[in-house]
């Protein structure tokens, strides 16, 4: 005999950004939700991927402020870092967020159910529950929402000196030498991270660049400053496997030296989490690299089914699965919903410097048959930089090219330097909005203000400028 089910307008699995955000949303809306969680409400984001890893981050950023402070005229002793406190901060900011997150729920009136779910016939949902037992839930709609967890490659286990960020942010030490395996975001952060804790850092990317789908002035920002700060980056290298010592291990790489380090850090991406979903035989589809097939609306093969967040293959950013989680409940309640256009999704890369973009890159736009025509400003003009000391890298932005030569629609804009992601917003507004240069430059930026480099890279490209 089939169990009866506890009804639900909607059943998210997976509390992660993208399902915490369909519940919180859905509910605000008046619909009644049910959120399987096998862990922590906040999922990787919250507990082991982007918070913990900006804590870090910023314990990094008062290190070099401390450095520098006798340049402002500020006599202090040579900084030390005191990893047990740095960690201790990082975990009362997760905390803080967790009991924030939980008590939203709580107030929604959102169904929390500890466990692990899985898929069956219409759109039902059976739930491991994390204190035994099962549950049975029935969605007029279930959204699959489990993530993702850190890819590993072939030779290097997880454990001792081989770690991958859910490891990380648990280390008792800050290693004296550390090996960071791939190039990309979160390898950066981490890169530039441990080196500001007191680290010596080698970064291992295989392919020629670091940063994929960066631009690559921007990337060469990154690499003069990481090389100036002392991180070794090595690209095009290939790592063929690691020899365990007594306390850390020694990494083998096909034609140059072994590197010898205390840990390595594998980033060399995410694979989707879904396995534990049990979608053989529900119609759902999963492709070769284990991500759910959705179509631009995140519909899965099975009506009422959806999907979202890490677990589809669009770019893995929490703030992509909030866009998915609000566009899946707009049309739960039959509203206009317009599909997330993942070229132009703002990405922000924490390092220092900072990344930030949206859009097309220089390369990009062309390899996709634009004409362009781009400009570039550095901070080294901007007086706040000046300011507040911190006057490396640029503003890029990429322009679509008018039939007479000049600069039309806002196609990219890459930047890195001081705050970057947080000045992004209005060149994300820009290049989503289709605006051209001339629209984007009417508006005024404020003065002094690192937002200034933004203005007067467009104001350039409508052929006059002010100061540069
Ligand atoms: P990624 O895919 O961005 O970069 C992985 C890098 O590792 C690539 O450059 C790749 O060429 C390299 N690689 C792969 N195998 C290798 C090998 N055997 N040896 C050397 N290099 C190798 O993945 P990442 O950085 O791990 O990030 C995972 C996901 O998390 C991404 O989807 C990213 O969007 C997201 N993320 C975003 C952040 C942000 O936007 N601030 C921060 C952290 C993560």
């Amino acid at each position: 005999m089939v169990p009866t089910a506890e009804n639900f307008d909607v059943v998210v699995v997976g509390g992660g950004p993208g399902g915490y955000a369909a519940a919180l949303y859905g509910a605000a809306a008046g619909l009644n939700i049910a959120l399987v969680e096998k862990d922590k409400v906040g999922g990787t984001c919250l507990h082991r991927g982007c918070i913990p890893a900006k804590a870090l981050l910023e314990s990094g950023h008062v290190v070099r402020t401390v450095s520098g402070a006798k340049d402002f005229g500020v006599e202090t002793s040579d900084p030390t870092v005191d990893l047990a406190t740095t960690m201790a901060r990082k975990d009362r900011v997760i905390d803080t967020l967790f009991k924030g997150l939980s008590g939203l729920l709580k107030n929604r009136k959102v169904t929390v159910f500890p466990g692990t779910g899985r898929l069956g016939a219409d759109r039902r949902v059976t739930v491991d529950l994390t204190d035994g037992g099962t549950a049975e839930l029935e969605g007029d709609a279930v959204i699959l929402a489990a993530g993702s967890v850190p890819r590993t490659i072939p030779g290097f286990d997880v454990g001792g000196p081989i770690l991958t960020s859910d490891e990380v942010f648990e280390i008792g030490e800050v290693p004296k030498r550390t090996a960071v395996i791939g190039g990309g975001a979160i390898g950066c952060e981490f890169a530039s991270m441990l080196h500001d804790l007191g680290s010596e850092v080698t970064v291992l990317e295989a392919l020629p660049q670091i940063l994929p789908g960066v631009d690559k002035d921007v990337v060469s920002v990154v690499l003069r400053s990481f090389k100036r700060r002392g991180i070794d980056v090595r690209t095009g290298v290939k790592v063929a496997g690691h020899n365990p010592g007594s306390s850390g291990t020694t990494v083998d790489l096909e034609g140059s030296d072994p590197l010898e380090v205390d840990a390595v850090i594998l980033s060399v991406g995410r694979r989707p989490l879904s396995e534990s979903l049990g979608l053989d035989g529900t119609g759902v589809v999963v492709d070769g690299r284990g991500f759910v097939e959705v179509d631009e609306h995140c519909r899965t093969a099975v009506d009422g089914v959806w999907a979202i967040g890490d677990l589809i293959a669009t770019p893995g950013l929490a703030h992509v699965g909030y866009a998915e989680a609000i566009l899946v409940i707009k049309q739960l309640l039959g509203e206009e919903a317009i599909p997330v256009d993942y070229d132009k999704v703002a990405w922000c890369i924490y390092c220092h410097p900072e990344v930030a973009f949206a859009g097309y890159s220089e390369q990009g736009a062309i390899d996709a048959g634009y004409e362009v025509v781009s400009s570039k400003h550095r901070w080294g003009g901007n007086s706040r930089a000046l300011i507040v000391g911190d006057s490396e890298g640029l503003v890029k932005v990429i322009a679509e090219k008018r039939d007479d030569g000049s600069a039309g629609r806002i196609l990219g804009v890459h930047m890195a330097g001081p705050w970057v992601t947080e000045q992004l917003g209005q060149a994300y507004l820009s290049v989503n909005w289709e605006a051209t240069v001339e629209e984007a430059a009417h508006f005024i930026q404020p003065h002094p203000s690192l937002s200034e480099n933004f203005g007067e890279t467009l104001l350039s490209l409508t052929g006059r400028s002010l100061n540069g």
